[in-house]
Parts: C-alpha cells; sequence; structure tokens
C-alpha cells in the first residue's frame, strides 16, 4: 500500500445557528435578538488514509460523517485543524482539488437532471478535459460493471433510483480521480443493484487503485468493501482499525444451537447440565443453544461435548456479525463480550 494521500489533522467543524424561540411570539423575538446556538459536528478527529485504500466511514445518524466528506471535498472549511488530500487543503484549492476527487452523495444527484445521461457524461468531459481515448475507454468500462447502455438514452429525472446512482458512480469517476467518497451510495437500493455497485466499486479499486472512504448504513457495504473501519461518535473518532481487528476484539462470542434426535433421558439431561459454567446454556424447545468465547473453546469442541453426551439432529452456527459489534460500540457499552 503506499503513501498516505489523505491527512487529517484535529479537525473541528462548528455549525452556528440563530436560536429559534417556539411559538409566533418566539418567532417575533427572534427577529430582534441575535442569539446563536453552536453545535460542534466534528470534533477533532486525526486519521490518516494511504493510496488504494477502502475505508468504511461509519456511525450514527448524525455522528458528523457527512460533515467530514464534505471537508475532505471542499465543500466545507473545517473550523479549526488541516485536512490535507493528495498533497492539497481542498476547501482552499478547490479547482484544484475537483480534479483529485469524485463525490457520489446517494441521498441527491450530481446529474443534471433535465440533460438525457448520455449528454451528461460529454459534458463533463469537456469540464475535466478528459481525452476523447480515455473516455471512451472509461465509457466502456463504466457501460460493462455498470450496465449503462439499458438508459443512456433517457433523461435524468426519468431514471429510477438504482439507475441513477449507478449513472451518478460512473460520473463521478469519469475524470479517474485518485479519491472517491461514497456517501451512503447504497441507500434504498434492491439487493441486486447493491451488489452491481459494490462489485464496480471494487473493480475500480483494483483497476486505477483508487482510494475509495465509505459512509453507510448497511455493514454488508463495509464487509464486502473495506479492510478498514472509522467509527465516530457525535463529532468524535472512537474506533480506527482493520475489520479484523474488530471482529478480534468484539467478536469472539460464538453460539451454537442443538436440536435433538431425541429428548435427552435424564442421565443425559444431567450430564449437560454439568457443562454449564464453561458454557451457558440456553434451553431451546427441542434442544440447547450453548454461547461461548472463541478464546476458551473451539466449536468443534463444543460439538463434540455436545455429540458425547446425547444425540444431535441438527445443528447451528451462530458468530457474532458485524451488526452485533457496530450495534455495541454506538451503545458506548464497556463490556467487550457480546
Ligand atoms: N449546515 C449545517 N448547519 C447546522 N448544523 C448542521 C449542518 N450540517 C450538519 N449539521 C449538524 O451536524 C451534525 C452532523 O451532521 P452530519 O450530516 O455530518 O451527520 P451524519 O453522520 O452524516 O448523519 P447521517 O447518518 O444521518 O447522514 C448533526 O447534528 C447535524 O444536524
Ligand atoms: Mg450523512
Amino acid at each position: 500500500m503506499g503513501e498516505n494521500i489523505i491527512e487529517l489533522n484535529h479537525v473541528r467543524k462548528e455549525f452556528v445557528t440563530a436560536k429559534h424561540y417556539p411559538g409566533f411570539k418566539g418567532a417575533v423575538k427572534g427577529l430582534f435578538t441575535k442569539e446563536t446556538v453552536t453545535k460542534t459536528a466534528v470534533d477533532d478527529i486525526s486519521f490518516a488514509i494511504r493510496e488504494g485504500e477502502m475505508v468504511g466511514y461509519i456511525g450514527s445518524n448524525g455522528a458528523g460523517k457527512s460533515t467530514t466528506i464534505k471537508m475532505m471535498s471542499g465543500i466545507l472549511t473545517p473550523t479549526s485543524g488541516t485536512c490535507v488530500v493528495n498533497g492539497l487543503e481542498p476547501y482552499i484549492d478547490r479547482k484544484k482539488n475537483a480534479k483529485n476527487i469524485g463525490v457520489v452523495f446517494g441521498q441527491r444527484t450530481q446529474l443534471w437532471w433535465d440533460l438525457p445521461l448520455g449528454e451528461t457524461y460529454t459534458v463533463l468531459k469537456e469540464i475535466y478535459e478528459v481525452s476523447r481515448r480515455d473516455f471512451e475507454e472509461r465509457m466502456a468500462f463504466f457501460d460493462d460493471v455498470l450496465n449503462l447502455h439499458e438508459f443512456m438514452h433517457s433523461t435524468v429525472r426519468t431514471l429510477s433510483l438504482g439507475q441513477r446512482m449507478r449513472a451518478d458512480l460512473a460520473a463521478a469517476l469519469l475524470h479517474n480521480p485518485k479519491v472517491l467518497y461514497l456517501d451512503e451510495p447504497t441507500i434504498g437500493l434492491d439487493v441486486v443493484v447493491k451488489d452491481r455497485i459494490r462489485q464496480a466499486i471494487r473493480e475500480i479499486n483494483q483497476k486505477y487503485n483508487t482510494t475509495v472512504i465509505l459512509t453507510t448504513h448497511d455493514l454488508n457495504d463495509i464487509e464486502e468493501l473495506c479492510q478498514r473501519i472509522i467509527i465516530i461518535d457525535a463529532g468524535k473518532k472512537i474506533y480506527d482499525s482493520t475489520l479484523n481487528q474488530l471482529k478480534q476484539d468484539y467478536g469472539n462470542s460464538c453460539s451454537i444451537a442443538f436440536e435433538w434426535k431425541q429428548s435427552p433421558d435424564a442421565l443425559q439431561t444431567d450430564m449437560l447440565q454439568q457443562l454449564d459454567g464453561p458454557f451457558t446454556l440456553h434451553r431451546l424447545e427441542n434442544g440447547i443453544q450453548i454461547c461461548f468465547s472463541k478464546k476458551e473453546y473451539s466449536v468443534a469442541e463444543v460439538i463434540a461435548s455436545v455429540m458425547g453426551i446425547a444425540e444431535v439432529k441438527d445443528v447451528q452456527i451462530k458468530e457474532t456479525e458485524l451488526t452485533d459489534i457496530v450495534k455495541k460500540i454506538y451503545q458506548g457499552s464497556e463490556d467487550r463480550t457480546i
């Protein structure tokens, strides 16, 4: 993996808004007073991202993800701290920076509403001064991974959400930016389109070594695309590590559900109960569920112990899912065993 392409140092963003009072009297009062409220959306965030990395930037609603992305793409200026992307401070060198980055905001399109999609790309080609050869090669590649030809002649306003998102992604990448910011790129998409978008992101990262920062509430996006995850909460960075490390730190618990071939007799029940202690047992309708830490036992050991006692018809293994881990982190629990 290459050099750092993004560096954030103690970045802070405050929004100052006029204070609102309730009711009509309040509205009148608001006209004459200049009281303001300060909201810290991003609070002292630092991180570095290397060229070619795909990083998941996650956090609950209002955590400050979009605000960070807007600073990294030059739309907003930090209140304090610095943000450097490919050697530039985006909000200072907005024009130069625009050539280095591509942005997709899942919530709204960057495309021109009234233009047929094909013409949109021709206009972008001129704006970004993409050579005819590059244009043709890239469009062929995007069509290949995103199936754009189906709606290339349609006006943007008539595209479905999934079509529009595919179109937006190609538009953000036409000038082959070094950095791609994706702010909820799979929001509201069906599973097939989600898959196609993920596949396209993966291929673009591999083909062009594009650095990708992805915010999403769908953790499958992260699981399928990112090696690293940064979690923020109330504007502060609370976790930054590889996905594997996250799973090691938080995801060691495992549960196995056993279904009996026939209900265990008294002796067997007694023996099973003796398993309690190192494991936690829960009675099921026709079986038991055993919860344990993989740090202490392997799945094979647990299965062997139970099968040595009773006859088993079916076994279901459930490892801690990323969703469970993240939920736990959002909730700020100190307990590391889920
Ligand atoms: N232009 C603005 N003026 C005032 N407050 C703002 C502005 N933009 C964002 N905020 C506030 O900053 C906080 C962070 O917002 P942000 O959009 O970055 O969150 P987010 O992590 O992207 O959330 P979501 O998952 O809901 O998209 C929120 O409390 C939001 O209300
Ligand atoms: Mg957001």
